[in-house]
């Protein structure tokens, strides 16, 4: 019996992971919290004949703790996205060309974030944690501190949503083996975070191997495809926000995994953006790979029915790779520091 909750469910990523997440069979319990149009929202999706009972919520009247309790499992794409010329506080003229990086969202986010988080952590601080919210790499350590202050944190079930740089992988690499049909059954580990150059894919371990004759340019230019998808969807968009329908599919994809895990069926991986003491070690098997003490990191994660069950450490990378890791370190360091320091010291 799985009740599901969305925080931020009227919103472009929010609504159609509603839909999604409607059309779950393992989920019997649906509830969609914003600060708007909730109702309206589980109204329309009410009407789907499938099992899931759903209900919506605005703040009023209690509406987030409602929403949250009994919740086993919670999807936070709460927030505002990126948009050309965004600067974190309003559109300026001046800078419409640019597509702003996901850091400038942490003005509005951080905070939202910790509001729901502290929400969650006294109504349902059980329930698996799935932040989608950007910038990632800093919300996930935001809600993984409110959790500690409410004394309630267990790594094992926070989780930062990286599926959508996996689904990116797997959908340019069958475009370039010249099937789409291919793109299901792709498994291409993205790892590091979810911005930029902290998102590293690694496709030498790609399960369906790049063409022979595939130059070390192309291979470049594939992985700054991955790195900023985002900003290819954010341009394509015109204004009008950031990717929000391939997101819901991803973060759809990554909550079955969880919900499936957590019943019980074994041998289900991803990747995923966590905190490293959620594994047996500490994490100190991937710190010793990457050279460098960081308390969260997205790699490939073995899931069961307490959440994290292993991190899976790098493996064998080739020089590249390794060189996008090392890359990566510094802006995952500052962004994760950000993201703790936020609820250390208050705004
Ligand atoms: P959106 O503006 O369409 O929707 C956000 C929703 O959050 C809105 O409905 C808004 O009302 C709601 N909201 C705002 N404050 C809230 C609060 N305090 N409580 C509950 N709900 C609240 O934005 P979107 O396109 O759906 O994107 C949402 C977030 O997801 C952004 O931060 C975006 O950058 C991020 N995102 C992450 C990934 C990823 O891979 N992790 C991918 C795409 C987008
Ligand atoms: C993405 O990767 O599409 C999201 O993180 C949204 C964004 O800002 O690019």
């Amino acid at each position: 019996m799985t009740k599901a909750v969305v925080l931020g469910a009227a919103g472009g990523i929010g609504q159609p992971l509603a839909l999604l997440l409607k059309c779950n069979p393992l989920i019997k319990e649906l509830s969609l919290f914003d600060i708007v149009n909730t109702p309206g929202v589980a109204a329309d999706l009410s009407h789907i004949s499938t099992p899931a009972k759903v209900e919506g919520f605005l703040p009023p009247d209690d509406g987030l703790k409602k929403a949250l309790t009994g919740a086993d499992i919670v999807v936070i794409p709460a927030g505002v996205p990126r948009k050309p010329g965004w600067c974190g506080v309003r559109w300026h003229i001046d800078c419409l060309p640019i597509v702003k990086c996901r850091d400038d969202l942490f003005k509005i986010n951080a905070g939202i974030v910790r509001d729901l988080a502290t929400g969650i952590a006294t109504v349902a601080p059980k329930a698996f944690v799935l932040v989608i919210s950007n910038p990632v790499n800093s919300t996930v350590p935001i809600v993984a501190e409110v959790f500690k202050k409410h004394g309630v944190f267990d790594p094992k079930r926070l989780f930062g949503v990286t599926t959508l740089d996996v689904v990116r992988a797997s959908t340019f690499v069958a475009e370039i083996l010249g099937d789409l049909s291919l793109a299901p059954s792709i498994s291409v580990p993205v790892v590091g975070g979810h911005s930029g150059v902290t998102i590293v894919p690694l496709l030498s371990q790609s399960s369906h191997s790049l063409p022979k004759d595939f130059s070390e340019s192309s291979l470049d230019t594939l992985t700054k495809r991955v790195q900023f998808g985002g900003d290819e969807v954010v341009k394509a968009k015109d204004g009008a926000g950031s990717a929000t329908l391939s997101m819901a599919y991803a973060g759809a994809e990554f909550a079955t995994k969880v919900i499936k895990a957590v019943n019980g069926e074994a041998g289900i991986v991803a990747p995923s953006f966590v905190n490293l003491a959620a594994d047996k070690d500490g994490g100190d098997a991937l710190k010793k790979e990457i050279g460098k003490n960081l308390d969260y990191f997205s790699t490939l994660v073995e899931l069961g029915p307490e959440g994290v069950a292993k991190i899976r450490t790098l493996g064998k990378l080739t020089s590249f790779e390794e060189g996008l890791v090392q890359a990566a370190l510094p802006e995952l360091e500052t962004s994760i520091n950000k993201g703790v320091s936020f609820i250390e010291t208050p705004k």
